[in-house]
């Protein structure tokens, strides 16, 4: 870990038009959360934000579909989202909302800023109208032809296909999803953010800069933007559920819900810091804090590009040290659908597998979509469950713990003399957890993952192999130096399974009577 001073780590504010589901917990919310408790184990200065997102036209879509108030949608799915990440333990140290007032506020100003500087274009241009409606459609109101990869799916501001970032002037065959008539072009005036002038910024910053430690599908998706060239782009909409745009006769309009989300981070970070009562600034604002954007692919264009413009026109914030995007997870062999109802949500994970939060943590982490995407399947589950958590890491600490309750009333025992593979042993606890800190540092939680399980899977043989219980008998002292061991590895187990299995570390720790471990000054014995 470098000298940074301070950590800021920020995960995509989910919208709140629908429950959470796997996929975004393994894509994004788990992956930060390993993150933000190694470096709390790490005794680093650290945030981990997030909030909800609750404007746009998927929040007005779900209220007319539900015949409901778009306050009632976001009031009710805020609510749900929020046990769930309490239940699978995500340790959000603010979960926001971005219809709370200091966001509001929060996203006005940096509006009033950007404006004061100059940095928007006004234009009046012709935008497609519903007359049926009497609506104009902006973003998801509105479906059509992608451009770029002919899905005839794509949304007005992007395609979920190809993860193009799109206007909805760029759609073929553009229909309402409002009224499902055609629309036709009318007037109207709105302040675009020119993209075409960070170009440069974007190339250096990124392209020239980060080709070595950001992740190649980021990379790649970034430099395909950039060479396809940046366009302006629309940051107001005519819509009537959004923040208000903040300059006299704004005539309805409300911010665009990708100009208000990311600055929600923001907002979430002042709102933790006036409980705390202490100062926001630092975390955004000093160029020793590391920021850190966990999310999903179709996220990238917003925070590698978009959001980072925003950034720079303000002249005052950092800018992101890495931003790894994983790919998405399928289920059963097809994508995951909120709309299909094509997913395993996790409030209903929870009534079938009452506790087993880690049991998913672990299925999701070790089947993460890292580089490509990747599939969840049930007999996975049951496999990687049976065979990984339970008969290696589960069945290793449980033996040790039944050994030393039944040979030494469940006291550790003082160890004698270390033979040469006891000693191998205890050096591979610190050689483990060097592995496990440098893949959670480049962002390889799979890996790290996998080098926590080695070491348990090292302990069961160590202790399948040194049979303790037939030499109690005629050599105890030997007994104790090789339970000692175990109960070395177990616990560090139990220390170093921290981020990725909360719930099962804490029982451990307090089976084994410790406390979570300062990860500096892991030592072995
Ligand atoms: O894709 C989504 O679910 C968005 N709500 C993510 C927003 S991330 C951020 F910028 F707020
Ligand atoms: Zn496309």
């Amino acid at each position: 870990m470098s000298k940074t001073k301070r950590h800021t780590l920020t995960a995509a504010l989910p919208y709140t038009n629908g429950p959470i589901h796997i996929g975004h917990l393994a894509g994004v919310y788990i992956p930060a959360d390993i993150y933000a408790r190694y470096l709390r184990n790490k005794k680093c200065d650290v945030i981990f934000i997030c909030g909800s997102d609750e404007h746009g036209v998927a929040i007005s879509i779900k209220a007319r579909n539900e015949g409901i108030t778009p306050k009632q949608v976001i009031d009710k799915y805020d609510k749900m989202i929020r046990d769930s990440f309490n239940e699978f333990g995500i340790s959000f140290d603010n979960y926001s909302r971005t219809s709370a007032k200091i966001h509001h506020e929060t996203a006005q100003e940096f509006f009033r800023d950007l404006h004061a500087k100059n940095i928007f274009i006004e234009k009046t241009s012709d935008q497609l109208y519903d007359e049926e409606a009497q609506q104009f459609l902006a973003d998801r109101f509105v479906t059509g032809t992608c451009p770029i990869c002919k899905n005839i799916e794509a949304y007005g501001d992007q395609c979920e296909s190809c993860g193009s970032s799109l206007n909805t002037s760029d759609l073929i065959n553009p229909k309402s999803t409002l009224s499902g008539s055609f629309p036709i072009k009318k007037r109207t005036k709105h302040w675009y953010l020119p993209l075409n002038h960070y170009e440069k910024f974007i190339k250096e910053w990124i392209l020239d800069g980060h080709k070595k430690d950001w992740k190649t599908n980021v990379y790649g998706q970034v430099k395909s933007w950039v060479e396809n060239g940046l366009q302006p782009r629309a940051v107001t909409r005519d819509l009537d559920w959004g923040i208000p745009v903040p300059i006299d006769n704004n005539n309805g309009k409300v911010l665009y819900v990708w100009f208000d989300a990311p600055i929600g981070y923001i907002s979430s970070t002042k709102e933790w810091a006036k409980k705390k009562g202490v100062d926001w600034k630092p975390y955004w604002e000093d160029i020793d804090t590391e920021l850190i954007h966990f999310i999903g692919k179709d996220n990238i264009v917003f925070h590698c590009i978009i959001f980072p413009s925003m950034l720079k026109a303000s002249d005052r914030y950092i800018l992101p040290k890495n931003v790894p995007a994983n790919e998405f997870l399928n289920l059963e062999g097809n994508k995951i659908s909120t709309s299909k109802n094509w997913a395993v949500w996790l409030h209903e994970y929870l009534v079938d597998f009452p506790e087993k939060q880690d049991v998913l943590r672990y299925v999701l982490t070790a089947n993460a979509p890292e580089s490509k995407d990747n599939d969840f399947t049930w007999k996975d589950f049951q496999a990687r469950n049976n065979n990984e958590l339970v008969a290696i890491y589960g069945n290793f600490i449980n033996r040790v713990v039944v050994l030393t309750h039944k040979y030494f009333n469940g006291k550790t025992p003082k160890p004698n003399n270390f033979t040469s593979e006891d000693n191998e042993v205890i050096d591979s606890i610190v050689c483990s957890q060097n592995k496990i800190s440098d893949s959670i540092e480049r962002f390889k939680f799979r890996e790290a993952l996998k080098e926590l399980i080695a070491l348990a899977r090292l302990g069961n043989k160590y202790l399948a192999d040194r049979e303790p219980w037939k030499l109690i008998k005629e050599k105890p002292e030997r007994v104790c130096t090789i339970l000692y061991v175990c109960l070395q590895v177990s616990g560090h187990l139990a220390y170093l399974s921290e981020p990725f299995l909360p719930f099962s570390s804490k029982k451990l720790l307090k089976m084994l009577n410790l406390k979570v471990a300062d990860w500096n000054n892991i030592k072995g014995k």
